[in-house]
């Protein structure tokens, strides 16, 4: 079958353009924010209080906190373990709560109910506050949640969010197109409540470190999530959700342990998403593991000794994990989340071939001073905005 996805004939009704957020629950939500924000330096956009819905937990485990580190509302969200253990049962002591990808309209998002409905197990359809994005929250075979996503609030030079007041908006059904546009729900939530923004957070810690020219909290930024693994149980029974109801391509496969790790991209960089078989996941004793891209290899060599001084654990990982990527470490996240901070990505060529055998990232005790970009067989993505 084929759709037409805005004049383009596609397999899927939608088309997934990049990853937008990763979620995953903790047993120590404040240990983890504090880790993600003071250590990482993403930013606080909300904090979502269930105490109302679920006023059965104490009151520190009924919350849900959105964080950032460029102008979308969120790309990293941290619920509590005891939320999810007491709400799901069925998902009692999952540690990864949705993985979401960006398309690029509402019409795709709804288009996608019916499809993700034929092929999958749909969890929700809707519009949820905070964030404001339109979703369609779907199963993978191993139970992981993906959500496909449209029009995700962007955070704006005064780095408010949008005020609860105009969660009104909120969609726990599949919406009636066509809906109204943005600027005529800002236009009527002014008129009706007047200018005010929504959360913004404190700036408590000293700007210490000059960065290119700028006075900032850490000597790097971290500018996108770049990239997500998932342990699975049946590698290629996830290959065919991921490849042919996501829509996601395979770029390589690369033996890591005597495993094989199938590595998949939505646009041209050499991955997205990371597929490891679950022995692996014992003997790596991670949960998953995300990436995020530096603004600048500079950035990223002194991330290394910024965040070794604060004593976080450097992981050593196998660089098998990380094909396409050419310089980055591992640093030990909270719940068993492994986090991984890089600069340079191979991209695929026009023919859809990455380098092979597969690059990978050199170790850290021969990274040069200074380095040549890769140029147009790199994937980098601009960051938009200032960098602090
Ligand atoms: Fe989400």
């Amino acid at each position: 079958m084929s759709f037409n996805v805005g004049g383009l004939r596609r397999e899927q009704p939608f088309r997934i353009r990049r990853i937008g957020h990763f979620g995953y629950h903790t047993p120590d939500l404040s240990g983890t924010i504090d880790f993600l924000t003071s250590k990482l330096g993403l930013v606080l956009s909300d904090v979502d209080d269930f105490t109302s819905r679920m006023p059965e937990l104490p009151k520190e485990h009924a919350l849900g906190y959105f964080l950032r580190c460029g102008t979308d509302h969120h790309t990293i969200v941290v619920g509590s373990q005891m939320l999810v253990d007491t709400r799901e049962p069925d998902r009692k002591g999952a540690v990864v709560g949705q993985v979401s990808w960006q398309v690029g309209s509402l019409q795709e998002v709804v288009d996608g109910v019916d499809f993700l409905d034929r092929s999958t197990r749909i969890r929700r359809v809707g519009r949820d506050a905070p964030g404001s994005n339109w979703h369609a929250y779907a199963y993978d075979p191993d139970g992981y949640i993906h959500e496909v996503f449209y029009g995700m609030e962007q955070i704006g030079w005064d780095g408010r969010s949008k005020p609860a007041t105009m969660y009104g908006r909120a969609f726990h059904t599949c919406p009636e197109l066509p809906q109204i546009s943005e600027h005529q729900e800002v236009d009527d939530a002014l008129a009706r409540d007047g200018a005010g923004g929504g959360y913004r957070p404190g700036n408590d810690v000293e700007a210490a470190f000059e960065v290119d020219g700028i006075l900032m909290a850490r000597p790097f930024k971290l500018t996108r999530l770049a990239r997500i693994a998932l342990f699975v149980a049946d590698p290629e029974s996830s290959l065919a959700f991921y490849r042919d109801v996501l829509g996601l391509t395979v770029t390589q496969r690369v033996k890591i342990k005597g495993h094989e790790g199938i590595f998949l991209r939505a646009d041209n960089e050499h991955h997205t998403l990371a597929i490891y078989p679950s022995a692996l996941r014992d003997e790596l004793n991670c949960a998953a593991a995300i990436g995020f891209s530096v603004a600048t290899y500079r950035q990223l060599q002194d991330a290394r000794g910024f965040l070794e001084e604060q004593g976080v654990a450097i992981l050593d990982l196998p660089a098998e994990l990380s094909p396409g990527v050419r310089y980055g470490f591992w640093v030990q996240g909270p719940d068993r989340i492994a986090i991984q901070i890089f600069y340079g990505m191979d991209c695929v060529d026009r023919n859809g071939d990455a380098p092979s055998p597969a690059t990978l990232p050199l170790p850290f005790d021969s990274w040069p001073e200074t380095i040549e970009h890769g140029g147009p067989a790199w994937f980098e993505p601009p960051f938009m905005g200032p960098l602090a």
